[in-house]
């Protein structure tokens, strides 16, 4: 076991897969046949991740939720399953997705222990204020940073900086948890500790940057920073 990280003062979530599981939207989704349900999450989330670097790259902005109806679309119709009426289903399921089991514990640990909490997310503040009432959550964020004021997404260096300018901390103080391993390599690069939380299992990225640490679950994050088991 790695000694924790020392000196940190405000953990910072990424949102989309680390708090909240995007699955459940197609999950939960009538009318999507079953063995369609888990093809069509990871087409939507790969679309939707894609759309956001090439719009940061191009300059050509368009907010998340346009972007998360644009790569929508294009998976439904990539899978033959077009059609107004569940294009609006998951739409509004993406607004209300379950939070993964640990989160709320977690957040009330960290929180008792006298650290920050923070949402830094690509999701527009509409989008999150939805999904973190829905799921329960509503009381247990200091901040909850949308990139939408930026008019960018990540991993442009302006978003992590985002961050610390409003929580008034370096990049050293912070503790910064994604489970999307270009999102982690991309934060432990502009100087954040990274807890990356891989539930996925995915390979290292060959990317810039290196993660503090590997978990698998949000629950084993209190140990990282020496505060003992949620
Ligand atoms: C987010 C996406 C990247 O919440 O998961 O920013």
């Amino acid at each position: 076991m790695p000694a924790p990280l020392h000196g940190i003062q405000a953990c910072v979530f990424d949102a989309y897969g680390t708090l909240f599981d995007f699955a459940s939207a197609a999950a939960r989704c009538p009318d999507i046949p079953d063995t369609a349900r888990a093809p069509l999450s990871a087409l939507w989330r790969d679309k939707q991740l894609q759309y956001t670097w090439l719009r940061a790259l191009q300059g050509a902005y368009a907010d998340f939720r346009q972007v998360t109806a644009e790569a929508l679309d294009f998976a439904l119709e990539t899978l033959g399953l077009a059609s107004p009426a569940r294009h609006a289903a998951l739409m509004a399921l993406y607004d209300t997705l379950d939070a993964f089991p640990e989160v709320a514990a977690l957040l009330k640990t960290l929180r008792a222990a006298g650290l920050k909490t923070a949402i830094l997310s690509n999701g527009t503040p509409d989008m999150l204020t939805s999904a973190i009432s829905s799921a329960g959550l509503d009381g247990l964020f200091d901040e909850v940073l949308s990139v939408h004021p930026l008019r960018t997404y990540k991993t442009d260096r302006r978003v992590y900086q985002y961050a610390l300018d409003k929580l008034g901390l370096p990049a050293s103080a912070i503790s910064f948890q994604s489970s999307n391993g270009w999102d982690a390599y991309a934060a432990a690069d502009f100087g954040m500790r990274v807890v990356w939380c891989n539930r996925y299992g995915q390979k290292p990225e060959r990317l810039p940057g290196r993660p503090a640490r590997e978990i698998t679950s949000l629950a084993a994050l209190p140990a990282c920073l020496g505060l003992g088991a949620s």
